[in-house]
């Protein structure tokens, strides 16, 4: 039986998308079985930052009741399995988001890692993506809002008894940022990856694709890559070693 892993956080626009994006390739890189399903049913974005902007049989589809899950499959360039989102107002109308969570059920079935990517806000759609999944990663970037916004996904997560994998640090600064230590301690969940703020990410997008697959090489893939190891680690059965706080902390560090 394979794991859910939502991507969310309350706040919109701090990149949850490109986070689920580049798990899941990085998941996929290192041979998991791995699907990426948008749950962001108003703001669908996975198929248009992954080169499949129309997709008349989509999630929303699939929640309507209108196809089966398997009908709603695309496969991107790198040859990861994506469930995107119908961006078309009226594709709304027959949505029941409470079905989710037995398609999840479904995928994990067949899959290693159902990877979740959340919409922003704690209304239905994010509440059913939350319910849906094993783990919640919770993302943020270095500000006070998203911090406070992020506590909200927590303590959201914490009362449907949905484990916090942990959190994810995006759009890094160097200068004028909270630091982790501030931002753990307010939180009191460990940062477990950093992504910096990089222009490589809209250039990837300009080429649908993502940054992991684009640019190997760059911090923010190394980031997304020692996610993906964390996640891995964590995983009974999935890695003979134990992941411990320490080599958390060498992770994210880089020296691992
Ligand atoms: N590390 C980064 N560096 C620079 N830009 C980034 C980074 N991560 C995300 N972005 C940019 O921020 C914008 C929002 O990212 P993304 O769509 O992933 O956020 P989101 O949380 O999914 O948004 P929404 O709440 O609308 O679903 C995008 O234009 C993306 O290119
Ligand atoms: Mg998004």
């Amino acid at each position: 039986m394979g794991k859910s892993i939502c991507v969310s956080g309350s706040k919109g626009g701090i990149g949850k998308t490109t986070t689920s994006i580049n798990l899941a390739l990085s998941l996929f890189n290192k041979k998991e079985n791995v699907v990426l399903l948008d749950a962001n049913f108003t703001s669908p974005n996975v198929g248009i930052y992954l080169g499949h902007p129309v997709t008349p049989n989509s999630i929303h589809e699939v929640l309507s009741n209108k196809i089966k899950l398997d009908e709603a499959m695309y496969l991107h360039k790198s040859g990861l399995k994506i469930i995107p989102g119908n961006i078309s107002l009226n594709s709304l109308q027959n949505v029941n988001p409470s079905r989710l969570k037995n398609h999840v059920s479904k995928l994990k079935k067949e899959y290693d890692w159902v990877i979740i990517d959340s919409a922003a806000g704690l209304g239905r759609e994010s509440l059913s993506a939350l319910e849906a999944c094993d783990e919640v990663l919770v993302v943020l970037n270095p500000e006070l809002p998203s911090v406070t916004d992020a506590l909200k996904t927590i303590r959201i997560a914490q009362e449907l008894n949905i484990g916090v994998a942990g959190v994810v640090l995006t759009r890094k600064r160097k200068k004028y940022d909270m630091t982790i230590k501030e931002i753990e301690s307010m939180l009191e969940s460990p940062v477990v990856a950093v992504i910096p703020e990089d222009d490589l990410i809209r250039k990837a997008q300009n080429k649908r694709d993502a940054v992991i697959n684009l640019f190997p090489r760059s911090k923010v893939s190394k980031g997304y890559n020692r996610l993906s190891s964390y996640l891995l680690s964590e995983s009974p059965g999935r890695n003979e070693k134990e992941f411990t706080w320490k080599d958390m902390v060498r992770t994210i560090l880089g020296l691992k």
